[in-house]
């Protein structure tokens, strides 16, 4: 196999599906709807696809990947903050289940749509519930200075508009608060935000037939080889205990990374070991077009060699991309690395071959399944 590339370990995507199906299946009135920005490799989306998730989609592009791998419409969710008009007319000929509707104006331009096309649309509203995920600030996304979803304060004249179009079917609220979260408590934050709103709107004659409440569960990336699983029951109990809902209600949730990012890895080829004044590099041949995730928020994916045993020294692991933010780790002590070797990045399956690029005109990387 041409280095670097992708290998993804489908018996920990397996388990993993599986604790989410012990956690969630026999329970009819929640849906976990896959984020397929994480990772739209078709070799996962088949098992995905197995297991009875559905899609959260953010594009025109992802609906139709999607579909073209074998989601049925009826489970598929579109969210985002710049839903182009053909992304909306794909979508609304599609017939899929509901749009994650982000502001007032686009609200206005899927009634338009409606009319075009003669079709009718379900609609949930996405909240900015003000709920700071102590996660990293590039992919926070509940606070009020973010650009995501409605404010509270805005938000029931924008729900009465929606249940007055005859085109729209009012399904509920749509929250997702950030990604990678680690500490519990803003999901806990984010039940009680969602009962006080429930609350607040059936007062006002507001019923409610789902609540979406996102993805966002993180993953271990120091130690993923102990747990390849995240832990799923923690999470899941906490909206099972604390989110009030009401007889037939639907709940829907959104997970991307917990989903895949432990069944991937890059694997890398060392080209170069370089002896600096201060540093010894370890130069190998994937940069951040394949994973760039530590360039792009400082991130660490674990570094193993997987072809050397020999004593611990110390490297910095570099690629080969003219930019001093091409770097996987620092200081990282490894077997002695010797140019061939073949090295992994750990935890790679999510937000990995997902947003690799082609920048020095680089081919996008292969992938395998393969055994970690
Ligand atoms: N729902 C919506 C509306 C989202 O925007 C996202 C992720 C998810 C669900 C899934 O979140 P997850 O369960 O994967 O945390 N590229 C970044 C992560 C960006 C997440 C964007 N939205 C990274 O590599 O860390």
């Amino acid at each position: 196999m041409r280095t670097p590339y992708y290998q993804y370990d489908l018996g920990i995507l397996q388990a993993t599906l599986k604790s989410i199906e012990e956690c969630v299946g026999g329970n009819p009135d929640w849906h976990v709807h896959y984020a397929i920005k994480a990772n739209a490799n078709p070799l996962l989306l088949k098992h995905i696809n197995e297991y009875g998730l559905g899609i959260d989609c953010v594009s025109g592009g992802e609906i139709q990947t999607a579909l073209d791998n074998g989601f049925p419409a009826s489970s598929i969710v579109f969210a985002g903050v710049g839903k182009a008009d053909w992304e909306i007319d794909l979508a609304l000929n599609a017939g899929i289940a509901c749009f994650n509707v982000e502001s007032e104006a686009e609200l206005d331009v899927i009634a338009e749509r409606c009319a075009a096309l003669g079709k009718t649309a379900r609609i949930a509203l996405r909240v900015n519930p003000d709920v700071d995920a102590h996660t990293h600030k590039n992919i926070t996304t509940g606070k009020a200075e973010n650009k995501f979803g409605i404010e509270i304060p805005m938000l029931l004249p924008i729900i009465r508009k929606a249940q007055q179009n005859p085109s729209f079917v009012f399904e509920g609220l749509h929250f997702h608060i950030g990604s990678q979260i680690l500490d519990m408590e803003p999901f806990h934050m984010l039940c009680q935000k969602a009962n006080d709103l429930q609350d607040m709107l059936e007062k006002e004659g507001i019923k409610l037939n789902s609540i979406n409440v996102g993805g966002g569960l993180g993953v271990d990336y120091v130690n993923p080889e102990q747990n390849p699983v995240p832990n799923f029951r923690e999470y899941f109990d906490i909206f099972r205990n604390e989110l009030k809902l009401r007889p037939g209600q639907q709940l829907h949730f959104e997970l991307g990374r917990a989903v895949v990012a432990q069944c991937g890895r890059l694997v890398t080829k060392v080209l170069y070991v370089k002896q600096g004044t201060i540093k010894k590099f370890a130069i190998v041949d994937a940069g951040f077009t394949e994973l760039i995730r530590p360039a792009l928020y400082g991130a660490h994916h674990k570094i193993v060699n997987l072809t050397s045993n020999g004593p611990l020294q110390k490297y910095d692991v570099v690629g080969p991309i003219c930019e001093s933010s091409d770097i996987f780790g620092k200081d990282e002590m490894l077997p002695e690395v010797h140019r061939g070797d073949l090295i992994a990045l750990m935890s790679a399956g999510a937000y990995g071959e997902a947003m690799s690029s082609q920048y020095n005109c680089r081919p996008l990387p292969p992938t395998e399944a393969g055994k970690f």
